[in-house]
């Protein structure tokens, strides 16, 4: 027989080893030396021994903008969240500056006159989005802006690349993206974000931002972006659902693959994407957690407009507590290895986050 002392020596040895990946979890000296809720009685000691933390600093914000002046529609599928005109966005960039915020994502939502095969209003430096970015970069101190690329709310058919002969083509596409990633940048936009899952672009991206003087834009792909059910409400607000011909399962990932996602996201960091994003989020936590261990890099998350929309009427009915929901579910992004989390939940969990909860 060991004594206990020799038996603490080998239980910490075998610890370490565990934690340095080399072998399996082992069985730890059982009940009753081990009672795992010992640690659990009382609100500090679960503080003490927490895991994992949840902070302002870990959620982005996405802002629909739409024209006018004083302008608000609500999204139908969507409750509490708002197409917000310019003038309102910088109002709530302040207000998303002022709850410690990093960043805010804007995605504008197009007159559908203004939409056509080319796409062609994805690059007028004087669109909505380009606009948007200016007053929010000019009148707000000290936050981030993100811009989606990607062609859907610009084109008449709702895809986000140029369709020819029935297919979204990809090389053309990567062209197209290219010349709006450069005008959201010239824009001054901080953060680009392809989320149209083109094949090439990131590379392409990247080198037309460094021959043209824009080395510090940052590079946010939608690295394992899948062909997602869960995107529906988003594409109420932005107004191409409607006009969405087809599907996006030529370009965007089979929710049945996990292997390919670790592809995706390789093929991106190596192209000069400066962080990667896993979208959907609750549905595919797999997929974040693999990410993160196999790369090592800045692993964002979408919690999309499906799953808000889903937790937003299960609360209206009473159903689930909507708060603690919205914490717990951001948590299980933070637990999973997100390092950040696109959520329209941003400025309510901020609030209740500060409010110590
Ligand atoms: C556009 C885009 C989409 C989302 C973000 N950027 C929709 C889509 O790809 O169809 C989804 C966001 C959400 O559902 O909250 N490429």
């Amino acid at each position: 027989m060991s004594s206990p002392r020799e038996k603490t020596v080998a239980l910490r040895t075998e610890r370490i080893k565990r934690a340095r990946g080399k072998t399996p979890a082992t069985p730890e000296p059982g009940f009753p030396a081990t009672r795992l809720r010992r640690n659990r009685r009382s609100d500090w000691s679960r503080r003490l021994v927490r895991e994992t933390t949840l902070s302002a600093d870990d959620l982005i914000w996405p802002i629909f903008v739409i024209e006018g002046k004083n302008q608000r529609s609500q999204v139908a599928s969507m409750p509490g969240v708002e197409r917000l005109s310019i003038d309102l966005a910088v109002k709530a960039a302040e207000t998303a500056a002022e709850l410690k915020l990093p960043a805010v994502a804007l995605f504008p939502y197009t007159d559908p006159s203004l939409r056509d095969e080319e796409a062609s209003e994805a690059l007028n430096p004087n669109n909505l989005v380009c606009r948007a970015v200016r007053a929010i970069k000019g009148e707000v101190g000290d936050i981030g802006v993100i811009c989606d690329v990607a062609l859907d709310p610009y084109t008449s058919h709702g895809h986000d690349g140029l369709l020819i002969e029935g297919e979204v083509d990809n090389d053309r596409t990567v062209e197209v993206l290219v010349r709006q990633a450069l005008n959201q940048a010239e824009a001054g936009c901080d953060i680009l974000a392809p989320s149209d899952m083109m094949d090439g672009r990131i590379g392409a991206i990247r080198e037309a931002l460094e021959t043209n003087g824009f080395t510090n834009t940052q590079l946010l792909a939608y690295a394992a972006k899948y062909a997602s059910a869960f995107y529906g409400p988003f594409r109420d607000a932005v107004g191409s659902g409607a006009m969405l011909r087809g599907d996006k399962l030529t370009y965007q990932m089979d929710p049945a693959n996990a292997e390919e996602a670790l592809r995706e996201v390789g093929q991106d960091i190596a192209e000069g994407a400066d962080m990667v994003m896993v979208k959907p989020g609750l549905p595919y936590l797999d997929i974040v957690r693999r990410v993160k261990d196999a790369f090592h890099v800045p692993t964002f998350v979408y919690q999309t407009s499906g799953e808000y929309a889903m937790i937003v009427a299960a609360a209206e009915r009473g159903w689930i507590d909507r708060e603690r929901v919205i914490l717990e579910s951001l948590m299980a992004f933070k637990r999973a290895g997100a390092d950040a989390i696109l959520t329209y939940f941003a400025i309510e969990a901020a609030q209740l986050l500060s409010e110590g909860r």
